[in-house]
């Protein structure tokens, strides 16, 4: 099932997820929606948060290869990389953030298995993006200047 995407301003966006504990039925289910609300707005990447759940899974597709991402971790990055970023949750835009150009993260997939993944280019920019909605850190923030687009800091609260 398709849900809406938050956007930029709702509370739930800045809020850290919690790590996933059961590997069952519903979290098939969850990662089931959340690719579909992905595709169907055109995106590469979708953090549960964006769809209001406050759970550590993200989703990934490229090259028509659909990553799952459960309590993912970035456990090694190098190297520096510039490049225009957008957000489902921040519609309308697109800036230049930099970001680490490669990094090894380390997962589980729905069934419970933990895998490593190392990834550059913009697949390396997706994982560290979709992990930022994890922890609450929307790409805005990672500008070098969020004001150009009229944002300002009471756009970003930090929660308790
Ligand atoms: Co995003």
């Amino acid at each position: 099932m398709k849900h809406r995407i938050l956007h930029l301003g709702e509370e739930a966006l800045r809020r850290v997820a919690k790590p996933v504990t059961q590997f069952d039925a519903e979290l098939k289910q969850l990662v089931a929606d959340m690719a579909e609300t992905m595709r169907d707005a055109d995106g590469v990447g979708l953090a549960a948060p964006q769809i209001g759940v406050e759970k550590r899974v993200v989703v990934i597709e490229l090259d028509q290869k659909l990553y799952e991402l459960i309590n993912p971790e970035i456990v090694e990055s190098s190297g520096k990389d510039t490049c225009e970023e957008g957000c489902l949750s921040v519609p309308g835009i697109r800036e230049e953030v930099t970001r680490a150009k490669k990094v090894v993260a380390r997962a589980y997939d729905s069934n419970g298995d933990l895998f490593e993944i190392t990834a550059e280019g913009l697949f390396a920019r997706a994982i560290q993006h979709e992990c930022d909605h994890l922890d609450g850190v929307l790409y805005p923030m990672r500008m070098r200047d969020f004001t150009r687009f009229g944002f300002t800091d009471e756009l970003f609260p930090d929660l308790e």
